[in-house]
């Protein structure tokens, strides 16, 4: 493993971790009351959220004009899942902040035609300008969004499988039985590749092996997030313990 790249990193306690990655969104906004902000779910960002809605609300920032989306989302759930990355964003920032809806973009939870509609949201993307800020939380296993090891880098949005240990809590809390597909539809890595400026947001010791090794391991499609590794405008946010061992 080479040590030689250098990232924009910072490594800060695990009780500011979530307070320094939302000013990072708070800041974008305020320079640009426009941006297009992308939005991944889990663990690592709901903390994160909550308080970037309340810098807002503390600063009086207009938000008017800013686009959140998701990265991602479940597909096969009820909308009120709160397992569905569309509910969990509402709750954890989007109501809070008044984002009116059309200003609020998800990937759908069903369809009859995901590449039409995958490639609608894409377009609509564009539209707005491109992704002004990426905020990408990293899978123990080094996926980014449902862009699970072996997805080719050149992937744009697409309909696939999640993680098998992930559709199996998903079953769990949901009752749905093993004949009625679950599935994940996401931003493909070029999209994400795409993005002006990439946020990758990674808290805990359990995530220490997957941050080193997209940062400082082969590129490879094995490990998706090491893609990000040649991104021209890429950001870490970690804290003490997910802290790669180089810096
Ligand atoms: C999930 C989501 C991603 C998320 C990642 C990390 O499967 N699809 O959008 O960023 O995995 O999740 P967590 O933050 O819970 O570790």
């Amino acid at each position: 493993m080479t040590t030689t790249k250098t990232y924009r990193l910072t490594a800060v306690a695990p009780d500011a971790f979530a307070e320094t990655c939302a000013r990072v969104l708070f800041e974008t906004v305020k320079n640009k009351p426009d941006a297009v902000i992308g939005l991944s779910t889990g663990r690592t960002t709901g903390d994160i959220h909550r308080r970037f809605a309340a810098l807002v609300r503390a600063h009086n920032l207009d938000v008017s004009r800013l686009t959140i989306f998701g990265l991602d989302e479940v597909t096969g759930v009820s909308r009120n899942y709160f397992g569905a990355c569309v509910w969990m964003l509402e709750h954890e920032c989007v109501n809070d902040l008044g984002i009116a809806p059309e200003n609020f973009l998800m990937l759908p939870l069903t369809s009859d035609d995901w590449e039409r509609d995958c490639d609608a949201f894409r377009a609509e993307l564009a539209r707005r300008g491109g992704i002004t800020l990426l905020e990408l939380g990293l899978g123990e296993n080094g996926h980014i969004g449902f862009n699970q090891p072996g997805t080719p880098f050149e992937q744009r949005a697409f309909h696939g499988r999640m993680h098998d240990y992930l559709e199996a809590r998903i079953r769990r809390e949901t009752g749905t039985p093993d004949d009625i597909p679950l599935g994940g539809v996401t931003l493909g890595i070029a999209d994400v590749m795409d993005a002006y400026e990439i946020m990758l947001c990674a808290n805990g010791a359990h995530k220490k092996q997957a941050l080193t090794d997209a940062l400082w391991g082969p590129v490879t499609t094995d490990l998706p997030a090491t893609a990000l590794q040649t991104h021209p405008n890429l950001r870490i946010i970690c804290d003490t313990d997910a802290a790669p061992d180089p810096v």
